[in-house]
């Protein structure tokens, strides 16, 4: 017989689960409050995907003139961008739509509140319950919201408005050294904005390989991004020019001006409301719980994606949400969190994937690290001038890969290659062995792997 699903949350977690719970014969119904697409596609990845992109071509093009390219007048149109970004963005909302009902899914508008464990009542314009055998909450995140005298300031913003600014401000102190805050650092910091990241620990990007994370602190650093680690705003006050950004560092108090004081502290997920109480929903430290196949305590009832707080990336909900439907309509769904990437889009580009250095320490896994400047890499070269590196992390006995770890032009792409190697729980040999297009920057990825053992062509070897 027919299974029914019902899917509550439209994001990249969400729309996904439904699409595939479809391709398996299911009756599918999704539940969006707001927007199809969530988070990422609305207000999170894609919309600052678009605006970065830009403003790469823009720091591109302002310093061509040493690789033969003059352009006399360069400027950022911030409303004409900020048209495209929307553009962008209705776009691919509407692909979404187009999907769900390419696959016969059931979009309902209105809020999904939990009534027992196989129904639904869909809260909106006019109210309707609906009933299914299974239930998956895709209910994303939300920004965290730190309590501090002046946090309720017009001038207080989180990632959201930040994407959508009117004009461009002329300072902002950005609290929160993580991905939102490096992403829009990077940002502004181009569009002529005087950027201060305020970071409570001592190093930006914590769960960064540490080693890029400096890096990333350094060339923003020349870019002219002020930064502040182990520091934390106390209070933000009204200012001449906007706001005052009080920040503790060192027992001491600077007084920063901020036209905007960006709050990225990170994200807590939707784990409360939408009838979940009621129905006894575990939770653990505010996220939903689940099993490894996303099911939560409630027989039938799944979790996905960010509100289960695992891993809050589009393309893990995403994976998660497969998974979950596919475990709960009797397949054997394939879910392998150690190939999940994470990626910075900014210039140049940061990418890992697997256990980064500082995790294997921790653990006392030995192993064996390979180091390939980018600078050895032709098409690198010629790209950004050999600005990055990529770091191999093997296995000290059977050289598998364990992590790779990327900072350069286009690694957002290349660490496909690495997770793929996780996955197929390849060695550093298999990297080696799989033949590299010349001139490419995929090629520094076998260096790298070449580099585990001192054996790099393209970089002379260290001291043996
Ligand atoms: P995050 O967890 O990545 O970083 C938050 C940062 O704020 C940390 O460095 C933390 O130490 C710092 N912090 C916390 N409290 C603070 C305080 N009181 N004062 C100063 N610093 C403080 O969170 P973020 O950047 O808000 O991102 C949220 C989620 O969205 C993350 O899970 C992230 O992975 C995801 N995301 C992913 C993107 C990507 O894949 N490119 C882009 C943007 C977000």
């Amino acid at each position: 017989m027919q299974k029914t699903i019902i899917v509550i949350g439209g994001g990249p977690g969400g729309y996904v689960a439904a699409i595939r719970a479809a391709q398996l014969g299911a009756k599918v119904h999704l539940i969006e409050k707001g927007n199809l697409g969530g988070t990422c596609l609305n207000v999170g990845c894609i919309p600052t995907k678009a605006l970065l992109h830009t403003v790469e071509l823009y720091e591109a093009v302002k310093s061509a003139s040493p690789i033969g390219l003059k352009v006399e007048k360069c400027s950022i149109d911030w409303p004409s961008l900020q048209k495209h970004r929307q553009v962008v963005v209705d776009r691919l909302v509407n692909g979404v739509k187009g999907l769900l009902k390419a696959n016969g899914v059931e979009v309902h508008q209105g809020e999904g509140v939990l009534k027992n464990k196989n129904t639904v009542s869909v809260v909106g314009a006019g109210s309707k319950e609906l009933t299914a055998d299974y239930i998956i909450l895709a209910l994303g995140s939300s920004p965290v919201k730190l309590n501090f005298p002046g946090s309720e300031l017009p001038g207080v913003i989180y990632s959201a408005a930040a994407l959508s600014l009117e004009k461009i401000p002329a300072s902002m102190v950005i609290v929160g050294g993580g991905v939102i805050g490096i992403e829009l650092a990077a940002l502004y910091n181009s569009v002529g904005c005087k950027v201060t990241v305020v970071e409570m620990l001592p190093e930006i990007l914590p769960p960064v390989d540490s080693e890029l994370a400096v890096q990333v602190r350094e060339e923003l650093s020349q870019r002219g991004v002020a930064f502040m680690n182990e520091a934390k705003l106390t209070e933000a006050v009204r200012g001449q020019n906007g706001l005052i950004a009080k920040v503790e560092k060192a027992g001491k108090v600077h007084e920063l001006e901020a036209e905007k004081i960006l709050m990225a502290v990170g994200r807590r997920a939707n784990s409360t409301g939408a009838g979940l109480e009621k129905l006894g929903i575990a939770t653990e430290r505010g996220r939903i719980k689940v099993n490894s196949f996303f099911a939560t305590n409630i027989p039938n009832v799944y979790a996905i994606g960010d509100c289960n707080g695992e891993l809050m990336l589009a393309h893990a909900a995403s994976a998660q949400g497969v998974a979950a439907v596919e475990h709960a309509l009797g397949h054997e769904p394939a879910y392998y969190r150690q190939t999940v990437p994470s990626c910075i889009y900014i210039q140049p580009e940061v990418a890992g994937v697997g256990m980064t250095e500082d995790e294997l320490k921790k653990k006392n896994i030995p192993y064996k690290v390979g180091r390939f400047p980018l600078a050895g890499n032709g098409k690198s070269v010629i790209e950004n001038n050999g600005k990055g590196q990529i770091k191999v992390l093997a296995g000290a006995k059977y050289e598998e890969i364990l992590g790779v770890h990327m900072i350069g032009p286009r690694v957002t792409d290349l660490i496909a290659e690495a997770a793929m190697a996780i996955r197929l729980e390849a060695t550093v040999d298999e990297l080696i062995s799989t033949v590299h297009a010349h001139p490419t920057v995929s090629e520094a990825v076998a260096e790298a792997a070449l580099a585990v053992n001192n054996q790099a062509i393209h970089w002379p070897p260290t001291a043996r």
